[in-house]
């Protein structure tokens, strides 16, 4: 039920902001000559208040573009500047092709009426009218019929959950309920782009969690195409698919949250993530190393057992030749196995104690980690073993300390058996010494290993 216009470009961005001026007061326009010839905001100050300086950046259809910046630095302006609610002094803005500074009255209405629904700092309600027609007044301008309009509010009403409040008055309602009722406005008006102003800041941090991942949710049901504006950095880390970092009115740097998080552009963006909580940001993907402690099952337990002394762990991932991740084998299951002259490793494979892919969140890896004598093993969606995640680099990657550390050893659980035992056991049970038959020695796991790489 999306509304299109005819003048649009079929495969244009969503939102596409070239060379874009905001500046207030007397004389704006020299004041971009000023801005543009490389004064700085405070030079310029006598001729008025510079809110956006120079800014370009591009939203593709579908994603979640978060603006953050501290208190002032011009992200409200901005997003204004986007539907024509704040007019732009110089530079283009175009929404899905369509140039809109400059733009008709009229047209903007029909702009902001058809295509894109924001959601406001201050909620912008109706004080008299009911929390449902409020819902519905974006419908009401579409000319949307009073039954449909009723019918659509309701379930956009209950979806935000206040479902029994329809018909009462904004004022009786609490913020974060008011806020509410702003985004079941703008979900109901269901235009292709949201944008959302501090749209959650009113909420308690229970129910903004919870909104936070309705939103994500209904996005990718919906697709739509969202701005999103916010102070909080874990909120902006979750949400957003890019983040545009906001300063004295100055996109500053523009990434994904792992690239803020991990490659911030100077010292403001830094000081800005360093409180982020990394542990809900990054996810085993981003995080994870090539596996070493691996072998194919037709290696055989002699070299599963010189492998786990050589990395010296007590445990190792076996695979098939085509990297499906089968479990893991112990160093004295594979011990017993070689004593006793056996070749058979694939009886010997017990269940990998932590699988998890790529995307979970490595917050949620710690119990896992704890709980296993090896990393925690990241599988694609083909059950292949893509990477894994040691102790270390979990706590490595909440600090950005380099993972490798002298205290490995340390942190990583030690062999089961002593690495002396493993030695001479295989040195006693070496092929030329050992009887027939048991002696099917597979090539060496240096040779194995080397081409079982994180690289899927
Ligand atoms: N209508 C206006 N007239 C004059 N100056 C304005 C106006 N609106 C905003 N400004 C100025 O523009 C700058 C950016 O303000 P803006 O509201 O965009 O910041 P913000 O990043 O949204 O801040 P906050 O996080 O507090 O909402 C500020 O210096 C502000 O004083
Ligand atoms: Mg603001």
């Amino acid at each position: 039920m999306t509304n299109q216009t005819a003048s649009s470009t079929p495969d244009a961005q969503a939102i596409e902001v070239t060379g874009a001026y905001k500046v207030f007061g007397r004389r704006p326009k020299e004041a971009v000559k000023r801005l543009r010839a490389g004064a700085s905001r405070d030079d310029i100050k006598q001729l008025g208040t510079a809110a956006v300086i120079d800014t370009s950046f591009s939203v593709q259809p579908g994603e979640i573009f978060v603006v953050m910046g501290l208190s002032g630095s011009g992200k409200s302006t901005l997003i204004r500047m986007l539907n024509g609610l704040g007019e732009t002094t110089d530079g283009s803005i175009r929404v899905f092709g369509d140039e809109i500074v400059g733009m008709g009255a009229a047209d903007l209405r029909a702009l902001r009426r058809d295509r894109l629904s924001m959601v406001f700092q201050h909620f912008a309600l109706l004080p008299h009218r009911t929390v449902r027609d409020n819902a519905a007044y974006g419908l009401e301008i579409q000319g949307v019929p009073a039954a449909e309009r009723r019918e659509r509010a309701n379930h956009w009403l209950e979806r935000v959950g206040l479902k029994g409040w329809e018909d009462h008055l904004p004022g009786e309602l609490s913020g974060g309920m008011q806020q509410r009722v702003g985004l079941a406005r703008a979900f109901a008006a269901d235009t292709d782009i949201l944008l959302m102003d501090e749209a959650f800041s009113a909420l308690d941090p229970l129910i903004r969690r919870e909104m936070q991942e309705q939103l994500v949710e209904l996005q990718q049901e919906l697709g739509k195409t969202i701005v999103f504006i916010t102070h909080d950095l874990n909120e902006a880390m979750f949400l957003g698919d890019r983040i545009a970092v906001m300063r004295d009115g100055r996109i500053v740097q523009v990434g994904t949250p792992n690239d803020i998080l991990t490659d911030p552009a100077n010292d403001y963006v830094a000081q800005f993530v360093q409180d982020v909580d990394r542990a809900r940001v990054l996810t085993a993907g981003d995080v994870m190393e090539p596996p070493r402690a691996v072998v194919p099952a037709s290696a055989g337990p002699r070299a599963a057992l010189r492998l786990m002394r050589d990395l010296q762990t007590s445990a190792c991932f076996v695979t098939t030749s085509g990297r499906k991740l089968l479990g893991v084998v112990r160093d004295k299951d594979m011990l017993r196995e070689v004593r006793k002259g056996g070749t058979d490793l694939a009886a010997l494979v017990r269940p990998t104690p932590s699988v998890v892919d790529r995307d979970q969140y490595i917050a949620d890896l710690f119990e896992l980690a704890v709980e296993s004598p090896l990393p925690v093993a990241v599988v694609d969606n083909q059950g292949r073993l893509i990477g894994v995640v040691p102790r270390v680099t979990l706590l490595a990657s909440l600090t950005n300390v380099p993972a490798v550390t002298t205290e490995i050893p340390i942190i990583e659980p030690t062999p089961d058996v002593p690495m002396a035992v493993i030695t001479e056991t295989l040195e006693q049970t070496h092929p030329g010494r050992v009887p027939e038959g048991a002696a099917a020695e597979s090539p060496s796991p240096e040779a194995m290993i080397t081409n079982e790489g994180a690289q899927a």
